[in-house]
């Protein structure tokens, strides 16, 4: 007899399925949206300032994942879901050797759990759906923190419920620090700005809603750090932003509106071995970006748009307020990062349709493979069709050494460490994985929320 839950989530599969027979409808949203952005950049929107959640530290924490109601920006509440009634929740901040003790309360009306994505931690701490909490219930995390410096984020986990509770507004950035990062000198302070751009819907009150679609949830809206059309006052100085894409389904394609240039020095897994320039960078839901921007040569009064150049939004503007000088040096090299080599075997994983990975759906008592610990493994991943999947995999950081297919080769963001890499259509991506923290169960998942919560996720056991 299935639970009540199972019972709605097949109402909802099929709620999923009706959505993707509505493209036209979508399509034609997507017009709208276009033109109502085009008049941003006329200068019609009024701006408001961008929320910078608040740092804590991952020692005795209490997170409360709960209905509430936030400041989008210029006054008005919006309905919320939210990590102690912040829209993202608090920035964790650690330092690799200290040990997180985070307790989680679910103030929610349906299950949850907290998963740290980008957290090398055991099974029992790892947020798989079979820990996941009802409402009114809490879960004590314990873990040591002991990976390299990297922004990670933390998220939802529960069977099946995962998209919906994110994209109500569950989210918030986890940063790992280590000695090595520390001597960089790279910005900080004030100069260091986690941003989490994703889209939302709001409802004719102004309140968050999610409407699933089997192809992914598209919003209306882009909100960076939960403001929606936000600015940020910068110094005339060096800035490292730490972005995520916290977006359920969307693929950003990030630009500058002046055409001057990032420069990359990091993605999932921590820093790049060197910095690199880049005019556009393409970010997939759960991955991350380390860029450095340089505001030293600007003028107080000038204004720069962060923009997506895929849907044409702007997304975040920079006003140059205030003339400083504070040295800065971007250093030529960032970080040492060790090639994995001579994969021992090669597994193949075909994201299936919208819901399977080699042909099944998930099932959360299912272990669906073994890979041993310590060994390096090649994965293969492919698809039929119902792309792009950001492939996500649980319990170790990877390197993408291979695409053939559809793009046909490597970006520049893909260089380093991963957990997440984006398959597009027609395409085979190739990684090497190692797992060298610790045994037990973890997931391998497609990031598009809604194909995970539809079944494109698989259980395995490193032993
Ligand atoms: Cu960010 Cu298993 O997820
Ligand atoms: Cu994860
Ligand atoms: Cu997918």
């Amino acid at each position: 007899m299935p639970s009540t839950k199972e019972r709605e989530f097949v109402l909802s599969r099929r709620a999923f399925l009706g959505g993707a027979l509505a493209t036209g409808a979508a399509a034609a949203m997507g017009t709208g949206v276009l033109a109502a952005t085009r008049a941003f950049g006329a200068g019609t929107v009024t701006r408001h300032p961008l929320f910078i959640p608040p740092v804590v530290s991952p020692s005795g924490l209490s997170l409360t994942a709960k209905p509430t109601s936030i400041d989008l920006g210029g006054g008005k509440l919006s309905k919320a879901w939210a990590y102690n009634d912040l829209m993202p929740g608090p920035t964790i901040h650690a330092a690799r050797g200290d040990v997180a003790t985070i307790t989680l309360h679910n103030a929610l009306s349906e299950e949850t759990i907290t998963h740290w994505h980008g957290m090398v931690v055991d099974h029992p701490n790892d947020g798989h759906p079979a820990f996941a909490i009802p409402p009114g219930g809490s879960y004590a995390y314990s873990f040591p923190i002991q990976q390299r410096a990297a922004f990670n984020w933390y998220h939802p986990h529960p069977h099946m419920l995962t998209g919906g509770q994110v994209n109500l507004g569950l989210a918030g950035g986890f940063i790992v620090t280590d000695t090595h990062e520390a001597g960089l000198g790279l910005p900080s302070g004030s100069y260091e700005v986690p941003l989490v751009i994703r889209d939302a819907s709001l409802d004719r009150q102004g309140n968050l809603v999610y409407k699933p679609r089997s192809g992914g949830f598209v919003g209306s809206i882009s909100l960076v750090n939960g403001t929606r059309d936000p600015y940020l006052n910068v110094d005339t100085a060096l800035y490292r932003f730490r972005v995520l894409n916290g977006s359920n389904a969307r693929i950003w394609r990030l630009a500058l509106a002046n055409g001057a240039a990032f420069t990359l020095i990091g993605n999932d897994g921590g820093l790049l071995a060197a910095p690199v320039q880049l005019t556009t960078i393409d970010v997939a839901p759960g991955e991350r970006l380390d860029l450095l921007v340089d505001f030293r040569a600007a003028a107080v009064g000038d204004r720069v748009m962060l923009r997506d150049v895929k849907a044409g939004w702007d997304l975040l503007e920079f006003v140059v307020a205030r003339q400083v000088s504070v040295p800065a040096t971007i250093p030529s090299t960032l970080s040492t990062i060790t090639k994995l080599a001579n994969p021992v075997r090669t597994r193949t994983f075909s994201f299936d349709g919208m819901s399977k990975i080699n042909g099944l759906e998930y099932d959360i008592n299912r272990i669906d493979f073994q890979v041993p610990l310590g060994d390096v493994e090649r994965w293969r991943f492919t698809t039929n069709g119902n792309a792009p999947h950001p492939v996500h995999v649980h319990g170790a950081s990877y390197q993408v050494v291979a695409r053939t297919g559809g793009r046909a080769r490597l970006f520049p963001w893909e260089a380093g460490w991963k957990d997440t890499v984006l398959l597009a259509d027609g395409e085979t991506v190739d990684i090497l994985i190692r797992f060298t923290g610790y045994r037990g169960q973890y997931l391998i998942h497609c990031h598009k929320l809604e194909h995970e919560d539809m079944g494109m996720m698989s259980n395995f056991e490193v032993i």
